[in-house]
């Protein structure tokens, strides 16, 4: 009676198993993976969220398959703020980046054309390429002193099906961006072949380097698609609100804009409340933003202290984002280790295989988790290892 591809397999895995088990029987988790933004303790302005949703305008129904122009024009002035022209008919809203991606996909490829990924990286991509037949083909990045592209392994992961290639910028977990070189070497990749380029900038804003982060919002070289939302950018997920904006060449970009608009005009699924609420939320974000920066750059600290006296465990360099990747000794399976750590010390941690790195020793850590919980579980960690 099931499609093909919905023919997943169910079961909960070994880790979210033993996780269940150990929550069913009462015992205190301290849970180093905590990334929803409004469950970490930090502080948004209610009242002013509030008005901003409850505006009369709201009871009716005008809808627009782009997205409400007001919306739109605060996501434009987003970009504008920051010195990036993102012009207001270039954007498209949708629900969330995923529904984003699934836009682009059914607007890129045929059943069985490929997507390149980056490995490692987030692992939301195997699902929404399952849904809309479209398949993941991974490119490397490698990591020297920060992470960087594999051209060759890239050149060798693309075939006569490959209709685009991702790149998270940030990257999610490893926190790097990609250099302004790095992205004029990506465009000119895809230019040539020609694919399309997909830039995943949700941690764009969340930077700790001292030089100011590259955007590929307005790469012209070959078509792009860059994706962003109030999901992180303004630490507020439940609002389902993000955007695409296209930039490349004026044929392709109007081609590619014509098209997601007839994608969008058959779900119009931004809710309309949410999209005349925009201007005012994403003036919300200064708030934000300086409450992750200031939790990022503590837990990365006391990240540091805990580590610095023992050499078993050591923390790959973080450029931006909300997580860390921690090297730990690579004595059995990534997910072996995340289930020992969790019943011997009470600590739960993300494996480093969920995210696709290609060795074992790596597991994840969320760094905004609340900064007491945070130092107490990575106390931890390397005392699990020298113990
Ligand atoms: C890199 C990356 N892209 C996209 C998403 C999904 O964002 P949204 O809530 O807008 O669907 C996430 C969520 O964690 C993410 O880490």
């Amino acid at each position: 009676m099931f499609s093909e591809r919905t023919r997943w397999n169910l079961a909960e895995n070994r880790l979210s198993r033993a996780l269940a088990e150990l929550r069913a029987s009462g015992q205190a988790i301290l849970d180093l993976t905590r990334s929803n933004p409004t469950e970490c303790g930090f502080s948004y302005d209610e009242k002013r969220i509030q008005r901003a949703l409850a505006q009369p305008e709201s009871l009716l129904y005008q809808p627009n398959p782009r997205g409400i122009r007001s919306a739109r024009e605060a996501v434009s002035d987003y970009y504008e703020q920051q010195r990036i022209p993102v012009a207001v008919d270039d954007l498209i809203l949708t629900s969330g980046t995923s529904e984003a991606y699934s836009f682009i996909f059914r607007l890129l490829c045929n059943p069985g054309d490929e997507v390149l990924i980056p490995a490692p990286s987030y692992p939301l991509f195997d699902l929404l390429a399952d849904l809309c037949d479209v398949k993941l083909v991974r490119y490397p990045l490698f990591y020297d002193y920060g992470w960087q592209v594999d051209f060759s392994a890239l050149s060798g992961a693309v075939s006569t099906r490959t209709k685009a290639l991702i790149v998270v910028n940030p990257n999610n977990p490893t926190g790097h961006y990609t250099s302004e070189s790095q992205c004029a070497r990506l465009v000119d990749f895809c230019a040539q072949r020609p694919i399309a380029l997909i830039a995943d900038e949700v941690f764009l804003d969340f930077c700790l380097k001292e030089t100011r982060a590259v955007s590929l919002a307005s790469a012209n070289g070959v078509l792009t698609f860059t994706l962003s939302g109030l999901s992180k950018i303004c630490g507020m997920p439940q609002m389902k609100l993000a955007w695409i904006a296209v930039s490349g060449p004026a044929h392709a970009k109007t081609e590619a804009l014509a098209r997601l608009e007839v994608i969008a005009d058959a779900y119009l699924s931004v809710a309309t409340p949410v999209q005349l609420a925009a201007p005012a939320l994403l003036a919300m974000r200064p708030a934000f933003h300086a409450q992750v920066l200031n939790r990022v750059k503590a837990n990365l600290s006391e990240l540091d202290a805990q580590l610095s006296w023992q050499s078993a465990c050591s923390r790959l360099l973080c450029e931006g984002g909300w997580s860390a990747v921690l090297r730990i000794p690579a004595i059995q399976s990534d997910e072996d280790l995340a289930i020992k750590l969790l019943a011997k010390v009470g600590v739960y941690v993300h494996p480093g295989h969920f995210y696709d790195f290609a060795q074992p020793g790596h597991a994840v850590v969320s760094l905004i988790v609340p900064q007491d919980e945070f130092a107490e579980g990575i106390r931890r960690i390397p005392a699990h290892f020298s113990g």
